[in-house]
């Protein structure tokens, strides 16, 4: 298999610690990347994932984990299915690491995302995370 991994798309330590910090419960990273957090799954070897698995065709049940991660490539922003299927296997939060230059989407099932803005330290890039909640019935 072809090697994708792209070192610049490693989050740096204080990113990678703010995202942990977001979790809840029990966490899949996917895809994952060099990130350590949670249960990891990946298409690429190279990043030593637990489990080699396509975004497009995820085997986890509907809301197996409390909180899913998602870091995608740029390429998977084409196409939308895939990311309604991932949201679909959190129980509490969906955490997206998204470009800025859109519009945050609704996902059903969850209320409007919080919208957060991190400056990558000694650079002017930005990554964007939507988190996404689950609406919970009130009685
Ligand atoms: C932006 S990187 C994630 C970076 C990660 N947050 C980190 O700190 O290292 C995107 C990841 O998506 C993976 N990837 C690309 N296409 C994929 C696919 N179809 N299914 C699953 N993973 C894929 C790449 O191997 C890469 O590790």
């Amino acid at each position: 298999m072809r090697t994708e991994y792209l070192v610049k798309w490693s989050w740096p330590k204080n990113i990678e610690y703010w995202v942990f910090k977001q979790c809840i419960g029990t966490v899949l990273n996917f895809p994952s990347g060099m990130s350590r957090i949670g249960y990891r799954a990946d298409i690429d070897p190279v990043v030593e994932p637990d489990i080699i698995m396509d975004l497009e065709d995820p085997i986890f049940e509907p809301q197996s984990f409390d909180t899913v991660i998602c870091d995608p490539p740029f390429k998977m922003f084409n196409k939308w299915r895939w990311i309604l299927k991932l949201a679909d296997i959190a129980r509490k939060r969906f955490i997206f690491c998204y470009p800025g230059t859109m519009i945050p989407p609704m996902l059903k099932g969850y209320g409007k995302a919080q919208w957060i803005a991190i400056q990558t330290p000694g650079t002017f890039f930005i990554r964007h995370f939507l988190i996404y909640d689950r609406n919970i019935m009130k009685l």
